[in-house]
């Protein structure tokens, strides 16, 4: 049995495409294989424009506008002059792809276009991290009450299963304490700056491979890690986090000269999310951290994350993997689907 998926996303920009990228080259094999026929039935993005058919829109056709293009004005006859609040109440979508812009001050506008779309009778997909770091219990109350989903794969280590992983296999063996590597740009950056590149040209190559936030400056202070550090710890260790609860340190106050000492010592700068439960209470950071060269999280480079569950019946798990990117990111919608798809 075939079971239909109508998609209305919302904000267009790396994430978006590359989950268009992926329906394009995937759509036949997700249908025959696992039973879902994932159709985009609307776009809308601030700057670049909005359409909407309920048929679907060929993912094919829509990247290769967007390619010479820039946007998706002009597309056909399928524009709309809709905002996202009407994207939403008329599409038709049966899933909302949250994917505009991480806030974490407010969570808007996802937090406004996540509950309007529950309130509709949608399943959420979202990589956005600002309504789940600052909101989740809210939203998992108005999910429950509109009995439909939240897909939340994305917001950490991008489309590696980071967290269904650990809420579904790990939650049993008690989970202590988690620690690793969780923005990738930075991860990225630290290792070209230890290879040479300034600082300003770091950043600029992350933004360019598509690593870094909109405002890259939630990467390089480290706010970004920390609403992983939220995440994970209220998702998967039953704490009630807030962002201020979260020792942050990021990564700009870095000297070129810090780099060449840790070099100088076999050593490496890493930054270092954590989050783990103390008979107190709990202890959460972000922070720069020397590891030796031996230490097994200094030979994770590039936008590659890695998190350690350590729990009590397994010891350590540590899982390493794609942290942030286009069709990294993409892939966690295509996640979100599937487990909305199992458990309906
Ligand atoms: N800017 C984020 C990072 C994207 O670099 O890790 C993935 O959350």
């Amino acid at each position: 049995m075939i079971t239909q998926y109508k998609l209305a996303i919302i904000g267009f920009g790396n994430v978006g495409q590359g989950l268009a990228k992926i329906l394009s080259d995937k759509y036949t094999f997700l249908k025959e294989k696992f039973g879902v026929d994932i159709r985009i039935v609307a776009v809308c993005d601030l700057n670049k424009g909005s359409i909407a058919d309920r048929n679907g829109i060929d993912p094919t056709k829509l990247l290769k506008h967007i390619e010479l293009n820039g946007d998706l004005k002009n597309f056909s006859d399928i524009n709309t002059d809709w905002n996202a609040e009407e994207t939403i109440g008329n599409s038709g979508a049966d899933i909302l792809v949250e994917l505009t812009y991480t806030n974490l001050e407010t969570a808007e506008p996802a937090l406004t276009h996540v509950k309007l779309a529950m309130n509709n009778g949608m399943h959420i997909s979202m990589t956005n991290k600002g309504p789940v770091a600052l909101f989740f219990p809210e939203l998992k109350k108005i999910a429950n009450k509109n009995k439909v989903q939240i897909g939340i794969e994305g917001t950490v280590m991008s489309g590696t299963p980071a967290l269904s992983i650990a809420s579904e296999m790990l939650l049993p063996a008690g989970i202590t304490k988690i620690q690793g590597i969780l923005n990738g740009t930075t991860n990225y950056m630290l290792g070209e700056m230890e290879a040479g590149a300034d600082y300003e040209s770091a950043l600029k190559q992350a933004q360019d491979l598509g690593y870094a936030e909109a405002n890259p400056a939630g990467d390089v202070d480290g706010h970004d890690a920390a609403a992983k550090v939220v995440i994970l710890g209220n998702l998967l260790m039953d704490l009630a986090l807030s962002l201020s609860d979260v020792d942050c340190t990021g990564i700009s106050k870095l000297s070129p000269d810090d780099i060449k000492q840790a070099t100088a010592n076999n050593k490496r700068w890493k930054l270092i999310g954590n989050v783990e439960k103390t008979q107190s209470g709990y202890i959460a950071f972000v922070k720069p951290q020397m590891l030796s060269y031996e230490h097994p999280l200094a030979a994770i480079s590039g936008a590659t994350n890695a998190i350690t569950y350590s729990t009590e019946l397994l010891g350590d798990i540590t899982l390493i993997g794609p942290g942030a990117g286009r069709m990294e990111t993409g892939y966690a919608i295509i996640e979100d689907i599937l487990s909305i798809h199992k458990n309906k």
